[in-house]
């Protein structure tokens, strides 16, 4: 049984959730503990390499996916070719993918890449992440790690303007096959952002 409601058998082992993977694995606990790894090993990498000529681009974005999970999937670092729906959202289709891309990294870059909220009110950088945070959600732009891989973007753009990762407390904890942020989510696709900004808001701590 699949999630996914379009195209599902795609990068997935048939009738499976398990993504097609460079280590052949389909016990989803191990893939799991995995993937796991490997995110916990690209927060590492890329808070190591944060420098104040760090920007944080579709290029950064993608290279994100790439180098966090590119040990493990063909499809790492790549915009998906399929359209992906989950629920009763569909996300960005495919044939609007690369513009819609395209543009949300133009308006971030003429934020400034949100590189300028260290001296700022913390409302107003949860605001701008909040944002482009939902801009992210609706483009899915990955066949997977679409959640991980944004949040990963966020904290790291946190993290340079001196605050902790954004904490998302239970928010993320599946109950019944949803959670507190997909909700905010599904809030987001249909133009209120309000969910997203309180978690966020509530999520940012700056650094000691
Ligand atoms: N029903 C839904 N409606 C809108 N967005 C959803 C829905 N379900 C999941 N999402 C969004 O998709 C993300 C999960 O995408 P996915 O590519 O599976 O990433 P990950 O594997 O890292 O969780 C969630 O974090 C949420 O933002
Ligand atoms: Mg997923």
């Amino acid at each position: 049984m699949s999630k996914y409601t379009q195209d599902k058998n795609y990068i997935y082992y048939k009738n499976t959730d398990i993504p097609k993977n460079k280590l052949n694995i389909r016990n989803q606990m191990i893939l799991e503990a995995k993937e796991r790894k490997l995110l916990l090993g690209g927060y590492e990498y890329f808070h190591n390499n944060l420098s104040e000529s760090t920007i944080f681009d579709e290029k950064y974005f993608k290279e994100l996916h790439r180098k966090t999970f590119g040990k493990l999937y063909d499809f790492a670092g790549k915009y998906r070719t399929v359209n992906i729906s989950k629920g009763y959202i569909t996300f960005c289709q495919v044939r609007f993918l690369e513009q819609t891309s395209k543009d949300i990294f133009k308006k971030l870059e003429q934020d400034g890449y949100l590189k300028y909220y260290f001296s700022k009110p913390k409302e107003e950088f949860a605001a701008k992440i909040s944002f482009y945070m939902c801009e992210l959600i609706a483009l899915h732009p990955f066949f997977e790690f679409n959640g991980r891989i944004t949040r990963l973007f966020f904290d790291m753009i946190a993290a340079y303007n001196g605050y902790e990762y954004i904490d998302y407390e239970d928010t993320l904890k599946m109950v019944g096959g949803d959670n507190k942020f997909i909700k905010a989510s599904i809030d987001c696709m249909a133009g209120n952002e309000n969910a997203m900004y309180r978690i966020i808001l509530k999520g940012l701590k700056k650094a000691e």
